[in-house]
């Protein structure tokens, strides 16, 4: 429908007509049609959920009782908006104006109506508010009666995350990025920070949402149950929930949940000098001579280095905080959970990281990559690949 000028009510008319095909397909229909065709949309939207981004399908306790909090609360509003709409749908119809009746008694108030609807309410939200608080509570600690707790620090950068254990098993520190390995049916405590803006840290079959703030450390815990999950290791998708700038939507991470055994076999792996070919060789003074001021490939870095990074990044140097590449090739996505890793995927991203990762500050910092042009060389490329596949 078209905008209609007052005082030509009959071109309107002639116009809705046309437009609408005449009486047969009056405008009312057409709604009807738009709805119906909206419904249809919606529901096969839903359906394109995939099972390991959804929280309705809990792999351990802290989803699992986020899930039964939210079926609590819906079920109990759901239940209210049916009766509270149900009786104004009701008077509504019962008691409408007829014609030739005259107008009905005029009444002010009703004091038993009025202490109800006031009341009811009342008890009802303080109780669902106490109860959800008492809940989050609850939440907030893994139980007192696990053994063992995995403590891990999570870093939100614009946009990867980054994963240090201080003791990730045996005394060992490890730092990786956008992949956390945890064993299953541990609890696992993350410590959440931010070196750049509010990020939000969620993992929907596990746990979340909670902020990654500057400067304010908060936390979560989640734990993977083995009675959840039908074979391991199994991934489990990670993404961050706060919109934090350009390449948002593409900052995620994975959360690998194994079998103890193989976890300690990657906690003992982890920083091994890799096995080099010639090719690799050279890769590894390319990657020197281009990466290493921003990428480590030798284990956790000293605190100052990180700490100078981020100054150089402040001051608007070459150089930015970046993910820790020394476990690379035991990962199964690059570029913060967007592409699968292979060789393929490795190649596009050396080239032109901007085109799959908007606005990221590796293709804003890094010398060889100045005003759009890569001056990498194609050989140089495919040697840091042999190298950077090399990195178990
Ligand atoms: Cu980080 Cu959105």
């Amino acid at each position: 429908m078209g905008f209609t000028p007052l005082g030509s009510a009959r071109r309107a008319a002639e116009f809705t007509s046309r437009e609408d095909g005449g009486a047969t397909n009056p405008p009312r229909s057409r709604f009807i049609k738009f709805l119906a065709i909206s419904a249809v949309l919606l529901v096969l939207t839903v359906a394109c959920s995939q099972g390991d981004r959804s929280t309705w399908n809990p792999a351990g306790p802290v989803a699992g009782q986020q899930l039964q909090m939210f079926n609590v609360l819906v079920w109990i509003m759901v239940v209210t908006f049916v009766l509270v709409e149900g009786v104004l749908v009701y008077a509504a119809i019962r008691f409408r104006a007829r014609p030739g009746q005259e107008r009905p008694p005029q009444v002010h108030g009703n004091m038993p109506l009025e202490i109800a609807w006031t009341v009811i309410p009342t008890i009802l939200i303080m109780a669902l508010g106490i109860w959800s608080v008492i809940e989050l509570w609850q939440l907030d600690k893994p139980p007192a009666s696990a053994d063992y707790v995995l403590e891990v620090t999570a870093t939100g950068h614009q946009w990867w995350f980054e994963f240090e254990y201080a003791d990730a098993g045996g005394g060992k520190t490890i730092t990786t990025a956008n992949e956390l390995r945890v064993p299953v049916d541990t609890p696992v405590w993350v410590w959440l920070e931010s070196d750049d803006v509010i990020h939000s840290f969620w993992i929907p079959r596990l746990a979340g949402k909670v902020d990654m703030i500057p400067t304010h450390r908060n936390r979560l815990w989640f734990q993977a149950d083995s009675n959840e999950i039908e074979t391991l290791p199994a991934t489990f998708l990670g993404q961050c929930a706060e919109f934090c700038g350009l390449s948002h939507a593409l900052m995620k991470f994975e959360v690998t949940v194994m079998e103890q055994d193989d976890y300690d076999a990657w906690v003992a792996s982890y920083g091994q000098k890799p096995s080099l070919s010639a090719k690799g060789e050279q890769g590894q003074k390319v990657f020197n001579a281009n990466c290493s001021s921003c990428h480590t490939t030798s284990g956790p870095d000293a605190a100052a280095l990180v700490d100078g990074r981020v100054a150089g990044f402040l001051a608007g140097g070459n150089i930015a905080p970046a993910p820790n590449l020394t476990d690379l090739a035991t990962r199964q996505k690059i570029a913060a959970g967007i592409l699968d890793l292979n060789e393929d995927n490795l190649r596009d991203w050396l080239k032109n990281p901007n085109d799959i990762k908007p606005g990221n500050w590796m293709s804003a910092r890094a010398p060889f990559y100045k005003d759009g042009e890569n001056t990498l060389s194609d050989e140089d490329i495919s040697a840091v690949i042999e190298y950077l596949i090399s990195l178990k």
